[in-house]
């Protein structure tokens, strides 16, 4: 359990635009922030915060509400751990007693390991800085490497001792269980049962997820004995996901939003290599394969990439299939390639930092000359590998999801192969056309129908706004009843005058209330009962909130437990702040008018909502009077209802709305 009084503290710190802002690159719009869903692969933004309320609302997921909520969805967390990262992002202390049996049992696996791996860097760490063997052993090897201390600091490098088990003795006294260390997997397991080092005698390569937390490592051989295996990596866990982690990735986030830019190199020597040399947009995909996974992330932050490779003809080849996945996924793709076989750490301490800047800016080249050039030179003039290689160039723009920028490409590849226009877009159009028919059959085959008479396009992006749409179809009751909560979220507090009729021969008098206080007051002397559940809900809150004399406000409600609660808020107020002059037009009601309507709006809506109830009574009453076999006496007491209820909504017009002031 952590303390109310640190969760308070941590609520106080934490700003929920920051923190969303650590995995979705937010731009201004309005009183709100937009950007790109971290939850689907949506183009088009329609993920929001509203900094002012602390709530979120993603449109193409429909999630939506507070910061713990974003944390909790994204990071697939329980509640405690969600606080525990704010926490430690805001560098807040929470008081971590040594954990009773039953929290032990209670904290996920996915949190225990976390603690395992945050140990393990630290100690990693300190032996690097503060043992002489780790002085002398690893923190020498980077200096002779030529790296300096603040950026061994920055990325938590640290060394494992030349033992085959200091870390598994340090950790177990420590309080880490043998089969914690070994399912993070920095001991192994002997027969015996006895555990040894995995990293043993390496310098260590903490890496980190998009928030900064460490996840797993990579370990250095500092032998150059070329059995072996340079590095060793950690495997795979609940808490390290290799396919969607990008090393470097949190250290270079604010950069590439800056410099709108990306470079992608392979190791983790270039990234701090690049950094030391004052270039922080900079990350490795670790010598795995580029993932869809790594391109989402990237693309969060920017569509511009700029790959970095190293001289060697086979590792570049290796990579264009990675390269076409790039393009695939709509980023506009750039290579440099760095001369003799040098990676940006070599090149960088060869030539020095100005000369790196200038090869990988001035010297970057567009992704698909740089493809044709190299096939083409490999092909030469052997016709059969020449088609081959136009095949090769032809798929990769049949990959741009674009049309625009297909036909740029197609422009420049064209004239770089020495073939005509025409003919690249024939061959272009035939793969697109085959990529068709074959969707078109899978959706055939899997019984969604593709829409009859249009061909189905890959390329076009979803419709934007679902939730827009998504609301004309709900049905006009809720549509009703959703206005007035929105209208009591948004005004909760807001003072309003009514009028209270004074007795015989005195005067009316004038009250200032809250306006909360005036909606759930009218709906209660009108008897009108909200009937979606969620708005029962948020009406039974303030209701009895009000009992205690106290107003709710959206930011609260905005945290609730409920997170259905959280969903509805945060979705009534972005509607409000974001797609309100959709919402106006609707509703022909302009929300910068709307505050001095308020009271038109609550007394209109009663009285929607009250004639809605009359006329639903009014059409059971007709349809009890068409059942057979009613006594004349049922009859009559039926028709007498009806003509009272018909007589009533004809009256509710005149008659709603008199006692209180516009
Ligand atoms: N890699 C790996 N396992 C290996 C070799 C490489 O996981 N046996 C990964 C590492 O993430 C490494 C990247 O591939 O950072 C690139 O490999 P390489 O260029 O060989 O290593 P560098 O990072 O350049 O390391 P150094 O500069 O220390 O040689
Ligand atoms: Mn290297």
């Amino acid at each position: 359990m952590i303390p109310e009084q640190t969760v308070e503290q941590i609520m106080n710190a934490a700003v929920i635009e920051e923190v969303v802002g650590d995995y979705v690159e937010l731009k201004k719009s309005g009183s709100s922030l937009r950007g790109l869903s971290p939850f689907t692969n949506e183009k088009t933004p329609s993920f929001y915060v509203l900094p002012a309320k602390g709530i979120f609302k993603c449109f193409s997921s429909g999630k939506g509400g507070s910061l713990v909520t974003f944390l909790m969805e994204l990071e697939k967390v329980n509640y405690p751990e969600a606080l525990r990262m704010l926490a430690r992002r805001y560098n807040i202390e929470v008081e971590e007693k040594a954990p009773t049996p039953e929290e032990i049992a209670a904290s996920t696996a996915k949190e225990s390991l976390g603690n395992v791996v945050a140990w393990a860097q630290k100690w990693f760490t300190e032996q690097m800085q503060q043992t002489d063997a780790g002085k002398a052993i690893g923190r020498s090897y980077f200096v002779e490497r030529g790296f300096r201390d603040d950026v061994l600091d920055t990325f938590l490098i640290g060394y494992s001792p030349d033992s085959w088990d200091a870390m598994a003795q340090a950790g177990q006294a420590a309080g880490y269980p043998a089969e914690k260390l070994v399912e993070a997997g920095l001991c192994k397991q002997r027969d015996d049962g006895s555990l040894w080092d995995f990293f043993k005698g390496r310098v260590m390569f903490p890496i980190r997820d998009v928030t900064g937390r460490v996840i797993g490592f990579g370990g250095r051989t500092l032998s150059t004995e070329k059995k072996v295996a340079k590095y060793f990596n950690s495997p795979e866990s609940i808490l390290y996901n290799k396919s969607k982690v990008l090393y470097g990735m949190h250290l270079a986030k604010p950069a590439i939003v800056k410099e709108e830019r990306c470079f992608l190199v392979e190791g983790y020597t270039d990234v701090m290599a690049m950094h030391q040399a004052g270039v922080e947009n900079v990350v490795a995909s670790s010598g795995t394969a580029l993932t869809t996974g790594q391109i989402h992330l990237i693309r969060r932050f920017t569509k511009n990439v700029t790959v970095i490779f190293d001289g060697d003809a086979a590792g570049i080849r290796a990579s264009l299939r990675g390269i076409d996945m790039l393009l695939a996924e709509g980023m506009a793709v750039k290579v440099v390639l760095l001369p003799d076989g040098d990676d940006p750490d070599t090149y960088a301490k060869k030539v020095g930092s100005d000369a790196l800047h200038d090869a990988i800016h001035k010297d970057a080249q567009d992704f698909l000359q740089f493809k044709a050039k190299l096939l083409s030179d490999e092909a030469g003039t052997d016709p059969l590998k020449r088609a081959d290689m136009i095949r090769s160039v032809v798929s990769s723009i049949a990959a741009i999801p674009d049309t625009i920028q297909r036909s740029v490409y197609l422009q420049s590849s064209a004239s770089q192969l020495g073939l005509s226009e025409e003919v690249l877009g024939a061959e272009v159009a035939k793969v697109l056309h085959a990529q068709s028919q074959a969707a078109a059959k899978r959706s055939a085959s899997g019984r969604i129908p593709s829409p009859q008479g249009t061909p189905p396009t890959p390329t076009s992006p979803p419709p934007a706004g679902g939730e827009v749409q998504a609301v004309d179809r709900i049905a006009p009751r809720t549509s009703i009843e959703n206005d007035l909560v929105r209208a009591l979220l948004e005004y909760a507090t807001d003072m309003v005058s009514v009028r209270l009729k004074g007795e015989e021969g005195s005067e009316d008098q004038l009250l200032d209330v809250p306006f909360a206080e005036l909606v759930i007051h009218r709906l209660e002397e009108e008897r009108i009962s909200l009937q979606e559940p969620l708005n029962q809900t948020l009406v039974q809150r303030f209701s009895s909130e009000l009992d205690h004399e106290r107003i709710l406000t959206a930011e609260q409600l905005a945290q609730d437990n409920d997170v259905g609660v959280q969903q509805k808020v945060a979705g009534a107020m972005v509607q409000q702040h974001v797609l309100s002059p959709n919402w106006s037009q609707r509703h022909k009601i302009y929300p910068t008018v709307e505050r001095d309507q308020l009271m038109e709006l609550l007394e209109g809506t009663l009285r929607r909502l009250h004639l809605m109830d009359l006329r639903t009574a009014s059409e059971e009453v007709s349809a009890k009077l068409k059942e057979d076999g009613l006594s004349l006496e049922m009859e009559r007491d039926l028709l007498a209802q009806k003509v009272h209820l018909d007589t009533q909504i004809r009256d509710t017009l005149a008659h709603f709305g008199t006692v209180i002031l516009p």
